[in-house]
């Protein structure tokens, strides 16, 4: 949101479940006699990270690498620059950058929803509708690749075919380029995008090879069928996505940083967020570290009060491509052997008109996890007195003047008093604004929560096989000969 960017602060985020705990369905003894298997669970994730790197850890799905990647890319971009992969990915967005002005992204599951995450919540929240001009330079971004959707895929291609000057090779307006993303590099609905897309993006250069294959960017594991079309193509960049990070733990590899640059994210200050919060998740002791103790009233509201369902509600209609996000990252990684909560999405207020009569009455199968902004990003704005009328008809010139965060902050504390009179277990993630450094912990301290939840009830949280069986019956249909 380039307009009003927030002057940066190294504002830590926080973790507060004491509405949780006054509920009464958890103990607080009960919370103290989970530190031991809080630290042992960290300890063995943290020990994860030993076991990938010595390759001690069998057949068994193991991709831990996530948890120093943004120290380790940080560092290298410290010491080596010009050879760094902060640096490539840097400099690849200023080309894109300066010479497109559409960005498409193809990919699926954790292969996209970590860019739209990232997009939606550090951007200008309307930034494809604003002029060039107004974006600062940087490209729109689009997502396709995460659907088979016909119509949806006619509707962006209609866009990109639309520009008021036709196909004008000098007219940066007209110019566009694909970001194809897919660690296996054989994920169905991204491959057939990706035919699509390209045949589009041929005719857009006018069949000019050189200028296609600098418009396509792959990021994709080193070997694979996306790396060798990489090849064929002529690709000048193409980045990998490293051994040891899965698909929906890549957020701050290629995957989610280079679209995230292109667009104008301080992916710098990203990584220092992340980083901040794995530093504070590794050395924080368990009563006062928020990833354990995210985990361990989650884990305790399932377990004593039947919250099976982990709502996370938004506060801020920017966050909501986080939500989202975190309901894959978290059904992938712990819903299996019939085991693991189901999370979901919701943006408040929007969504008390909604679910909120269910939040408030319904089945006590709940936990609500606020995620609450302290200060937005631009100026307040006041309640104005009524236009085209002089009288009072919507009864709200007592309000004059009240601005949005006061009436949100109303909100949000009549919400939270109306589900802790029903004894509804409440918690809440601050953030003290939404900027990249914020992000970053977010993002991380989610990460990290799910891994260690994982390693605490018995799950190995990397890997994703109930998802091969609907890829094989779909084949199958589609091949009924094989
Ligand atoms: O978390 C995961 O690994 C998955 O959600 C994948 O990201 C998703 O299935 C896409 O896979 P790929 O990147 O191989 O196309």
């Amino acid at each position: 949101m380039s307009a009003a960017r927030s002057k940066p602060a190294n504002d830590p985020i926080s973790y507060d479940a004491t509405a949780v705990l006054a509920t009464g369905g958890i103990q607080q003894s009960e919370l103290d006699a989970l530190d031991s298997p809080l630290a042992e669970a960290r300890k063995m994730s943290l020990q994860d990270l030993e076991r990938w790197r010595t390759e001690s850890a069998g057949t068994e799905p193991l991709d831990p690498a996530f948890i120093d990647l943004p120290e380790r890319l940080l560092a290298d971009y410290g010491t080596s620059r010009p050879d760094s992969e902060l640096f490539s990915i840097l400099q690849t967005a200023r080309r894109l950058r300066e010479a497109v002005d559409r960005v498409v992204v193809l990919g699926i599951g954790g292969s996209y929803m970590g860019t739209r995450a990232l997009f939606e919540s550090c951007c200008h929240p309307f930034h494809n509708e604003l002029s060039r001009g107004e974006r600062g330079g940087r490209p729109r971004l689009s997502f396709e690749g995460f659907n088979i959707d016909n119509d949806s895929a006619q509707g962006l291609l209609d866009v990109l075919q639309s520009h008021p000057h036709g196909v004008d090779r000098d007219d940066l307006l007209a110019q566009w380029a694909m970001l194809v993303v897919s660690k296996s590099g054989g994920t169905l609905e991204t491959a057939a995008a990706t035919r699509l897309f390209l045949s589009a993006l041929h005719a857009s250069v006018g069949g000019d090879a050189k200028l296609l294959a600098e418009r396509v960017v792959p990021v994709t594991g080193a070997s694979g069928k996306l790396a060798s079309l990489a090849k064929t193509i002529g690709c000048p960049d193409v980045f990998g996505i490293p051994n040891g990070v899965g698909g929906r733990f890549s957020v701050f590899t290629a995957v989610g940083l280079l679209p995230a640059s292109i667009v104008g994210v301080d992916i710098v200050r990203l990584l220092e967020g992340a980083a901040a919060m794995t530093q504070r998740f590794r050395e924080s002791p368990v009563s006062e570290n928020p990833v354990l103790q995210y985990v361990a009233i989650s884990h305790l509201a399932e377990k004593k009060m039947g919250a099976t369902i982990r709502v996370l509600s938004s506060w801020s209609n920017q966050l909501e491509s986080v939500g989202l996000w975190y309901d894959q990252l978290l059904s992938e990684s712990l819903g299996k052997d019939e085991k693991g909560a189901t999370p979901l999405t919701a943006v408040t207020t929007r969504d008390l008109h909604s679910r909120g009569q269910q939040h408030q009455d319904g089945r006590r199968d709940k936990i609500i996890t606020n995620l609450c902004v302290g200060e937005s990003r631009r100026d307040h704005i006041g309640l104005p007195p009524l236009s085209g009328s002089s009288g009072n008809e919507d009864q709200l010139d007592d309000l004059v003047g009240t601005t949005w965060p006061t009436m949100l902050a109303a909100a949000t504390d009549g919400t939270n008093e109306a589900y802790a009179s029903a004894k509804r277990p409440t918690a809440t993630i601050h953030l003290p604004q939404i900027d990249e450094f914020i992000i970053g912990q977010l993002l991380q301290l989610l990460m990290l929560a799910t891994v260690v939840e994982g390693r605490l009830v018995g799950t190995n949280p990397y890997g994703q096989p109930g998802v091969e069986a609907y890829k094989k019956f779909m084949m199958k249909r589609l091949r009924p000969n094989e």
